[in-house]
């Protein structure tokens, strides 16, 4: 059972309108208060957007840049070795740029011709049912900020390297991208908060941490894995268990740390199979069928 509010630094409105994130003080940009301004900043650009209407731009800093370029630069040999083959195709399909930091029309836009997603802009935490509802859309909320440079290998948060080059290349697989908006009518049509919370946990160690068996090897598929530099690595030394979502939605996992704990489909077409079908069916009656305790 995982609470994602715990993923995000918290971002408020004060009464003068000034936008401010506020960082916890194991960030790595914690004590930067030039970081921290550019947080604010940019969170200020996606609250003032409305639906509907053009997604901001962000002028990215050459700072921010070389970040991108330099993760771009060191997980390209990791996603060789383990990424599934449907992720590394999706990413020659969707061709984002390697040496800046991508717009989110510029990502929509390649999305569209492929499987007709779109980004929109995200604060900080999204409601669940607003994250995974609009799934269903074909929209999906991005933050656009960037991991603190002192670190650029690490993020405690899920920054725009984790959406685009995580979330963003898998959404141009055409059956992923089904299998997200699955998930996303799942979130609509459950009603009590313990399906909701199936939905979720399942998203996570699906989309999120799912990996699979491709040529006698474990690949991964879950834009958490495929984004991070440290956690892909960390993958194959962790317990492997078959898909199992009674034990997903069962199971404790804490999301600051390495997962110690993932589940392999047997193949990617077998991932869509069991995953899709999960989701078209999920109800609020799953809660009791994979035996999770109602709470009081
Ligand atoms: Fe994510």
């Amino acid at each position: 059972m995982f609470e994602e509010g715990q993923l995000y630094s918290p971002v408020t409105v004060g009464e003068d309108g000034q936008v401010e994130v506020h960082l916890g003080d194991n960030h790595p940009g914690f004590a930067d208060q030039d970081y921290r301004a550019r947080r604010s900043e940019i969170a200020a650009a996606a609250l003032g957007w409305k639906p509907g209407e053009t997604v901001p731009r962000i002028d990215y800093t050459e700072t921010e840049n070389e970040i991108w370029r330099t993760v771009s630069r060191e997980i390209a040999p990791l996603h060789a070795k383990y990424a599934c083959r449907n992720y590394i195709a999706a990413v020659e399909a969707l061709n984002l740029p390697t040496d800046r930091v991508p717009q989110l029309d510029e990502v929509s836009a390649g999305l569209k011709g492929l499987t007709g997603f779109e980004y929109v802009p995200a604060a900080g935490i999204v409601p669940l049912e607003e994250f995974y509802g609009s799934l269903a859309d074909g929209q999906f909320h991005s933050t656009q900020y960037l991991r603190h440079h002192a670190v650029p290998l690490y993020t405690p948060e899920p920054d725009i390297i984790h959406e685009v080059i995580g979330h963003g290349n898998l959404l141009a697989d055409p059956q992923v991208a089904e299998v997200k908006r699955l998930a996303g009518a799942a979130a609509r049509r459950v009603q009590t908060r313990e399906a909701l919370q199936v939905v979720a946990d399942v998203f996570w160690f699906t989309i999120e941490f799912g990996v699979l068996h491709e040529d006698g090897e474990i690949k991964a598929y879950g834009a958490g894995l495929l984004s991070s530099y440290g956690e892909i690595e960390e993958m194959r030394e962790v317990e492997i268990r078959p898909l199992d979502f009674a034990e997903m939605a069962t199971v404790d996992y804490d999301i600051t740390h390495y997962q110690p704990v993932l589940f392999a489909a047997e193949s990617f077409s077998h991932m869509v199979d069991e995953v899709g079908n999960f989701f078209a069916t999920c109800d609020d009656d799953t809660p009791a069928k994979l035996g999770v305790a109602a709470k009081a």
